[in-house]
C-alpha cells in the first residue's frame, strides 16, 4: 500500500489509474481505524479496482478545542490495519495541504443540518463538508463509503453531492457494533474500564426500544429511551430523536413515515458518544 501525503502526488497516481479505465473508491476517515472502518474498506475494495482511504483529523469539523486535541492519533496501526484488508493507497495529507488558507465556504443544508447534531454542535458539518468536498475533488472517486453510524452526516453528504451536481455515487454502509453491542468509534478507545462497560447500556436500550415499539406509541418509545438514559450515573443525554430516515426531521407517530430512524447523541463521562437504530427500513 501507498501513503501518499501531497494532493499533487495523489492526483499524479490516480489519473494514471483512470487512464487505465481502473474505477476508484473513496473512504474518508479521521484515523484511529477499527473494524467498522475495514469493513468500509472492504465494501470498497469489492466494489472497485482503487481503493483511496483518506487519515486527516479535519479542524475545521470541530467545535471544541479539547475534541481536537484529544482525537485519537496513530497512523502506523492505521496503515497495517489497512494494508491487511486491501487498500491501494493511504492519504494522510497534514493541516496545511489540506487548507493552505483558511476556507471560507459556508454551506447550507437546512432542514438537514437544523436537528440533532446541528444544535449541539455548531459548524460540525459545514466542517465535514468543506473537507469531504475537498477530498472528493482531490480524488474524484467513482464512490465514496460512509458509515450509518454518523446517520445525519451521510444524508448531509449526499445533499452536499447533490447541491454540487458530483456525479460519485455514495454507498452508506451498516453500523459494526462491538461484541456486547455498542456501536464502533474511535472515541470508544478513550473510554475508561468503568465506562466503557456502561456504554453498553446505549446500544441495550435502542434494542429493548425495538420491541416496546411494537405495542405502543412514538412518544412512549422516545419517552422509554429517554428515562433510561438519563437515569444511568456518568450519562448525560443530548438528545434521543426519531425521525424520518429521509428528512431527519422529528416524527409524532408511527404512521407518519415508512423509513424511521431513532438517534442518540449522549456524553458518557466525557466522551461523546452517538448511535441509531432503525424502527422502519428504507424500503
Ligand atoms: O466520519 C468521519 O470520520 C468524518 O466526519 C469524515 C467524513 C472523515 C470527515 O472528516
Amino acid at each position: 500500500m501507498k501513503v501518499i501525503s501531497t494532493i499533487a502526488e495523489l492526483r499524479k497516481v490516480l489519473d494514471e489509474h483512470r487512464a487505465a479505465g481502473k474505477t476508484i473508491g473513496l473512504v474518508p476517515t479521521m484515523g484511529a481505524l477499527h473494524n467498522g472502518h475495514a469493513s468500509l474498506v472492504e465494501r470498497s475494495v469489492a466494489d472497485n479496482d482503487i481503493t483511496v482511504v483518506s487519515i486527516f483529523v479535519n479542524p475545521t469539523q470541530f467545535n471544541d478545542k479539547n475534541d481536537l486535541r484529544n482525537y485519537p492519533r496513530d497512523l502506523k496501526a492505521d496503515c497495517a490495519l489497512l494494508d491487511k484488508v486491501g487498500a491501494d493507497i493511504a492519504f494522510a495529507p497534514e493541516v496545511e495541504e489540506m487548507y493552505p488558507e483558511p476556507d471560507t465556504r459556508v454551506f447550507s443544508f437546512a432542514p438537514l443540518d437544523e436537528v440533532m447534531e446541528g444544535p449541539f454542535r455548531p459548524g460540525h458539518f459545514n466542517g465535514v463538508a468543506q473537507i469531504v468536498s475537498k477530498l472528493f475533488y482531490a480524488v474524484e472517486p467513482h464512490r465514496a463509503y460512509f458509515g450509518e453510524k454518523d446517520f445525519q452526516q451521510l444524508a448531509i453528504i449526499r445533499e452536499m453531492v447533490r447541491q454540487l451536481s458530483l456525479s460519485l455515487e455514495i454507498v452508506g454502509c451498516p453500523i459494526v457494533r462491538e461484541q456486547d453491542g455498542l456501536a464502533m468509534s474511535s472515541r470508544n478507545m478513550l473510554l475508561t474500564a468503568e465506562e466503557r462497560e456502561r456504554a453498553v447500556k446505549i446500544s441495550q436500550t435502542l434494542f429493548k426500544s425495538l420491541e416496546i415499539a411494537v405495542n405502543n406509541s412514538l412518544a412512549y418509545t422516545k419517552a422509554y429511551v429517554e428515562d433510561a438514559m438519563n437515569s444511568t450515573e456518568g450519562f448525560r443525554l443530548e438528545y434521543y430523536q426519531i425521525v424520518d430516515g429521509n428528512t431527519l426531521q422529528p416524527i409524532e407517530n408511527w404512521e407518519d413515515s415508512s423509513y424511521i430512524v431513532g438517534c442518540i447523541a449522549l456524553f458518557c463521562g466525557n466522551i461523546r458518544l452517538i448511535d441509531n437504530i432503525k424502527y422502519k427500513e428504507e424500503k
